[in-house]
């Protein structure tokens, strides 16, 4: 079997471009153009590219983009202070906090700064308690794109053996707890492996359904997936630079081998990375259209704008 190749850089490129017709619509009609405040701190060079990705995808849509690049000795309060001004600023919807951040800032203290209505993200424990109990919300735009992902290929996740490998607060846990709910690409039956399971292979094995969030390249391998599986590879891994002195990236997956046993597998790049764009694209959407009905309901005349 070769496995047919789940194109998120396809899928993600029909969901932005009807996001581009929604915002157009939004400005032209209720007079809204949606804002994110993007904000680096310190210069690791992939968040770099990531940050930037996300400024150029806002410029593509027409979000209004706010990108703040701080040193990387900037001071938690600094921090605090900047993101409490932008819980305030009613051009900016949402608000992205690129992790990781230098080791002397508190993560956690930095996202409960956040003001829910603009976590973009999804990081916000009000966010997340709302997600796992299936409530409306930003979800994370990592699990969210995989999500989009698997119910754009057809693919069928009621009953299926959902086997998750990472257990990040981004991506292990989320996808966990959206998959197993009795919603779209979900009532599944979820297994998560981490570092101290004792026997991957025997897990990985039994996937139907395998999503590999490793940050390792290629750790999954021939021999621990079953014929006919569904591989969603959520690593993006530096491996080298190529003579044009670009970065070569490989997944957590050996995709070359595993693609002889799979029946769909996402490819990197290309696969989740541009979803997770995408979904942040729409969150802020979302966000945005959400702040502009609560601002009309304190009006007279109600809105007449559909959130999600
Ligand atoms: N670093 C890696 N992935 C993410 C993400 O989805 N959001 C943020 N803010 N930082 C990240």
């Amino acid at each position: 079997m070769t496995a047919k190749i789940i194109s998120g850089a396809e899928i993600a490129g029909k969901i932005r471009e009807d996001l581009k017709k929604e915002i157009s619509e939004l400005k032209e009609k209720h007079g809204l153009t949606p804002g994110l405040a993007t904000i680096l701190v310190g210069d690791d060079p992939a968040s770099k590219i990531y940050v930037g990705q996300k400024k150029k995808a806002c410029e593509y849509l027409g979000i209004y983009s706010k990108q703040v690049d701080l040193p990387s000795e900037t001071t938690e309060s600094a921090l605090l202070s900047l993101i409490r001004e932008l819980n305030k600023d009613a051009k900016i919807h949402g608000i992205l906090v690129q992790l990781p951040l230098p080791e002397h800032i508190n993560q956690q203290r930095v996202i409960y700064a956040i003001d829910p209505d603009k976590d973009v993200d999804g990081f916000h424990p009000v966010n997340v308690g709302k997600m796992v109990i299936g409530e409306k919300s930003l979800l994370p735009c990592t699990p969210h794109g995989i999500l989009e992902l698997l119910l754009s290929s057809g693919i069928q996740t009621q009953g299926a053996e959902v086997v998750i490998v990472g257990r990040s607060n981004i991506v292990g846990k989320p996808i966990l707890n959206l998959m197993l709910q009795k919603r779209p690409a979900g009532n599944a039956t979820v297994t998560i492996c981490h570092t101290m399971t004792k026997d991957l292979a025997f897990h990985t094995k039994r996937a139907d359904i395998l999503i590999a969030a490793i940050g390792r390249p290629k750790a999954i391998t021939r021999d621990m997936v079953k014929e006919g599986v569904v591989v969603i590879d959520v690593g993006v891994n530096r491996i080298g630079t190529n003579s044009e002195g670009k970065a070569i990236l490989a997944g957590d997956v050996d995709f070359e081998a595993v693609k002889e046993k799979a029946a769909a597998i996402t490819p990197v790049p290309g696969g989740v990375g541009p979803m997770t764009i995408v979904m942040l694209m729409k969150n802020t959407v979302e966000a945005a259209k959400r702040a502009e009905v609560r601002g009309q309901r304190s009006e007279v005349g109600s809105a007449n704008l559909k959130v999600n």
